[in-house]
C-alpha cells in the first residue's frame, strides 16, 4: 500500500482516491506519524501531501526526518515537495506571484521516472504561494513552468520525488499517469487491490481484533450501518448483535424492508425496538422544529442505552461497531476527533459502559461503500438508498405531528419514490421526498369544494449535502406524481414544487 501523510490540503482525499482507482490500497494518515510506525506498516511508498502552511511559519507541520532514511520511495506534492526540499538542504521562498490555476509544464528529462509515457509539454494544476528556489543536494530538476522554474525534482538514487503542481486534480492532464508511475513503477505496487481484497482484509482484521468477544451495532437502515452489519456478520457471525429502533417516523415499508433484507437474507441477529407510541407521545403538542429534533434524538439515546445495558448485563459486550466513513474522519480533522464523533454517533452511552470501537469503513468514500455493499451481495434497495435524516418524517411534517399527517407524508413520499424510480431518475437525484407544511387551501374535486392539505415536493442534487440545487425533474414526471398523490392520498388537493437551492434554503424543511 501507499500511505499519504496529511498536511491539510483540500485535495488530500483525492490523492488516496486516485491511487485506489488503479488498484493500489492507499490511506491518509497524520503527518505526526513516526518513522518507526511507518516501518511497522511496511508501505511501498509515501506521499507527502499539499497544505496551506509555509515551511518557514512557526508551528508549520513538520515530519519525522528519519522517514527520509527508511529507503521507502517518497513523493512530495506542493507543500510536501517544499518540506522535503527545506529539510534536505534546499531553499523555499515566497513566490512573487501566487500561482493558482492551469500552467504548462515542460518536462526537462526524458527519463524522469514520474513522467514516463507522458508528453514533454503538459497542462498541470498549480496552487501555491511558496516555491522551491534551490533543489537539495543530489536532486535534479526534471520539470519547469513559466512561473515556477523548479516545478519537479527527483533523486533517483534515494527514490525521492517532488512536484509543485497537484497531480491528483483532474485539471492536471497527466496527473493520474504520474501517480501511477510513482505507485506501480517506482514503488513496485502490483495494482491488484480491489473491493474483494478489501473484504478479505477487513474480515481477517475484524476476527483478529474481536476474538471471541461480542459486538454491538446500531442499525439505522441506512447504507453505512447496513454494510457494516453485513461485513461483520461475515467476519464474526453471531457474535454480532444489531439494534434497530423503529420510532414510527420511518418511510413506508422501511422497517420491514430492513428486517427482511438484513435479518432475513443476511441472517443478522437484529433486536427491533418498536417505539412508535413512545416517540409520538413524547412529541404530542410539540411544534418547534428544534425541540422536536431534540426530543427524537434524546429518546433514541435512551432506547439504545436501555437495550445496550440489557445486553451488556447478560453477556458482556466489548465492542461497538459504527459506519463512520472516511469523509467523517477527515471532516472531524483533529487527532481526537474520532472519539468525539463516536460519542456523537451513538449519542452518549452510559459512562460506565466501556466499548472499544470498530469502524471498518473509515478508509472508504461513500461510493466505495456502495461498491462494497454490492460486492457483499446486498440489494440495490439498500445499497442505493438515499440519505434519510435521523429524525425521519418527524421533520417533514411541519409543526405538530399527528398520525393523520404522518400518513399523508408517508403515502405521498412512497408515490414520489415509485415514480422517480420508474422514470429512472433515482440515482441522479441526491434526495427526494415530500413534506407537509400544514397549509390547507380550497380546491374542487368532482362537483364539490374541498378544503385540504398542500403537499410539497423536495428534490435536490448534491455532492455531499452541504450545498444543493433543486433537481430539474421533467414536467411530465412531476405531473404524474401530482395526479397520483392527489388521487391516491386522502386530504390532499394541491401539490407544490420547491425550487430553492441550499443555500439559502436547507434540504429539509425543518
Ligand atoms: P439540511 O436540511 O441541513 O440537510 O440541508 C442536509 C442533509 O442532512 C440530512 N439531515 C440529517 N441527517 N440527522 C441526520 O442523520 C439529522 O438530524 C439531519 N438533518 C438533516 C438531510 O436529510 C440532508 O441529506
Amino acid at each position: 500500500k501507499i500511505i499519504v501523510l496529511d498536511y491539510g490540503s483540500q485535495y488530500n482525499q483525492l490523492i488516496t482516491r486516485r491511487i485506489r482507482e488503479f488498484g493500489v490500497f492507499s490511506e491518509l494518515l497524520s503527518h505526526r506519524i513516526t518513522a518507526e510506525e511507518i516501518k511497522e506498516m511496511q508501505p511501498k511508498g509515501i506521499i507527502l501531501s499539499g497544505g496551506p502552511n509555509s515551511v518557514y511559519d512557526d508551528g508549520s507541520f513538520g515530519i519525522d526526518e528519519a522517514i527520509f532514511d527508511l529507503g521507502i520511495p517518497v513523493l512530495g506534492i506542493c507543500y510536501g515537495m517544499q518540506l522535503m526540499t527545506h529539510r534536505l538542504g534546499g531553499s523555499v521562498e515566497a513566490a512573487k506571484n501566487k500561482e493558482y490555476g492551469k500552467a504548462e509544464l515542460e518536462v526537462l528529462a526524458a527519463d524522469a521516472a514520474l513522467f514516463q509515457h507522458t508528453p514533454a509539454k503538459q497542462t498541470v494544476w498549480m496552487s501555491h504561494g511558496d516555491l522551491v528556489t534551490k533543489a537539495p543536494e543530489g536532486f535534479s530538476i526534471v520539470g519547469t513552468s513559466k512561473d515556477c522554474p523548479i516545478a519537479s525534482i527527483e533523486n533517483t538514487e534515494r527514490k525521492m520525488y517532488g512536484v509543485q503542481f497537484h497531480p491528483e486534480v483532474r485539471h492536471s492532464e497527466h496527473g493520474n499517469d504520474l501517480l501511477k508511475n510513482f505507485a506501480l513503477t517506482v514503488c513496485g505496487c502490483k495494482g491488484d487491490w480491489s473491493m474483494e481484497n478489501f473484504i478479505d482484509m477487513q474480515v481477517k482484521a475484524i476476527r483478529e481484533k474481536v476474538g471471541d468477544k461480542k459486538v454491538l451495532l446500531g442499525l439505522s437502515g441506512g447504507v453505512d450501518s447496513s454494510v457494516v452489519g453485513v461485513l461483520l456478520q461475515k467476519a464474526i457471525g453471531d457474535q454480532l448483535t444489531s439494534i434497530f429502533v423503529d420510532h414510527g417516523l420511518l418511510r413506508k415499508g422501511e422497517a420491514d424492508q430492513v428486517m427482511d433484507a438484513l435479518g432475513g437474507k443476511f441472517g443478522l441477529n437484529i433486536i427491533k425496538v418498536d417505539a412508535k407510541d413512545r416517540f409520538l407521545s413524547k412529541l404530542a403538542g410539540v411544534s418547534d422544529p428544534e425541540q422536536k429534533r431534540k426530543i427524537i434524538g434524546n429518546e433514541f439515546v435512551y432506547l439504545f442505552d436501555d437495550e445496550a445495558t440489557k445486553l451488556a448485563g447478560e453477556e458482556g459486550i466489548s465492542f461497538l461497531a459504527q459506519g463512520t466513513l472516511y469523509t467523517d474522519v477527515i471532516e472531524s480533522g483533529t487527532e481526537t476527533a474520532q472519539t468525539i464523533k463516536s460519542h456523537h454517533n451513538v449519542g452518549g452511552l452510559p459512562e460506565d459502559m466501556q466499548f472499544e470501537l470498530i469502524e471498518p469503513l473509515n478508509t472508504l468514500f461513500k461510493d466505495e461503500v456502495r461498491a462494497l455493499g454490492t460486492e457483499l451481495g446486498m440489494p440495490d434497495s439498500i445499497v442505493w438508498r438515499q440519505p434519510f435524516p435521523g429524525p425521519g418524517l418527524g421533520i417533514r411534517v411541519l409543526g405538530e405531528l399527528t398520525e393523520e399527517k404522518l400518513t399523508i407524508v408517508r403515502d405521498s413520499d412512497a408515490i414520489l419514490r415509485e415514480e422517480i424510480a420508474a422514470a429512472g431518475l433515482d440515482r441522479d437525484i441526491w434526495q427526494y421526498f415530500t413534506v407537509l407544511p400544514g397549509i390547507r387551501s380550497v380546491g374542487v374535486m368532482g362537483d364539490g369544494r374541498t378544503y385540504d392539505y398542500t403537499v410539497g415536493i423536495r428534490a435536490v442534487t448534491s455532492i455531499d449535502g452541504m450545498t444543493a440545487d433543486f433537481a430539474r425533474i421533467p414536467w411530465d414526471v412531476l405531473q404524474k406524481i401530482s395526479v397520483r398523490i392527489v388521487n391516491e392520498v386522502a386530504h390532499v388537493n394541491r401539490i407544490v414544487y420547491d425550487i430553492t437551492s441550499k443555500p439559502p434554503a436547507t434540504v429539509e424543511w425543518e
